[in-house]
């Protein structure tokens, strides 16, 4: 079993009967999101909200009952997939380009699981370039501006035109390498005009669970685990 399946699966061990669940988007929620379908045919009840139009199709096909994000107060338990992930379970996401769904439903969920091949841990945050999702109209001025304080960035293309999310905004990839202060950067970026929303999930997850060659372990931030990061 590769280790996207190993970390994907467990946590589906976490969802409780009569719970809302949140689910990501990407390859290794896949496979949540199948094991999921598994226990609901065997009986689990739960609702779960979608974080993208192929997460939705997903659960459709695998008859997993979905509610809309505007009919839950709250979700109990969101799990989702991650591009990075440092010592202080701060990440990096994106890489889909599901992040404004993914944020808004994590922002409204009451715990979060990061589910992620060993790949994806790392000392410091910026390997991955950082997604950041902006409005079409004039987007070349947040370019130019993202250019000018230093920070690579690049429009994000599918086939020969802009990669489009699901609100039909476009993505631009900051590719700087390593981010020295992510809380200094969330300010900056959320204080621009034209960007929607930014890959940075800082300071939100408490437990990851990380597929590693043959098992998955899962690390609670909150018990002290220790992280086994990438140099
Ligand atoms: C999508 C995401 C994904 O969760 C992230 O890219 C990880 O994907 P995968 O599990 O396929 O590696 O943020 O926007």
């Amino acid at each position: 079993m590769n280790e996207k399946q190993l970390a994907g699966e467990k946590a589906a061990e976490f969802i409780e009967n009569k719970t809302v669940v949140g689910l990501g988007t990407g390859s290794t929620v896949y496979f949540t999101i199948k094991k999921l379908s598994e226990r609901v045919s065997e009986g689990l009840e739960i609702k779960a909200v979608s974080t993208s139009t192929s997460t939705t199709q997903l659960a459709n096909s695998l008859g997993i009952p979905l509610i809309s994000m505007n009919e839950v107060e709250r979700i109990d338990l969101t799990i989702d997939g991650a591009d990075e992930i440092d010592a202080h379970f701060n990440g990096i996401k994106g890489g889909g380009g599901a992040l404004l769904f993914e944020k808004i439903v994590a922002n409204a969920s009451d715990q979060i699981i990061w589910v992620v091949d060993s790949s994806k841990m790392v000392q410091q945050l910026g390997g991955f370039p950082l997604p950041i999702e902006v409005v079409p109209f004039g987007y070349q001025h947040v370019l130019a501006w993202l250019r000018k304080e230093g920070l690579n960035p690049i429009l994000r293309i599918k086939g020969n035109k802009p990669f489009m999310t699901d609100s039909h905004h476009f993505i631009i990839d900051l590719h700087m390498k390593r981010i020295e202060k992510p809380n200094q950067l969330e300010n900056f970026l959320n204080g621009m005009t034209g960007i929607v929303e930014h890959g940075l999930f800082l300071n939100m997850v408490d437990t990851v669970i990380i597929g590693n060659e043959d098992s998955a372990e899962v690390l609670n931030l909150s018990e002290g685990n220790k992280l086994d990061c990438r140099q």
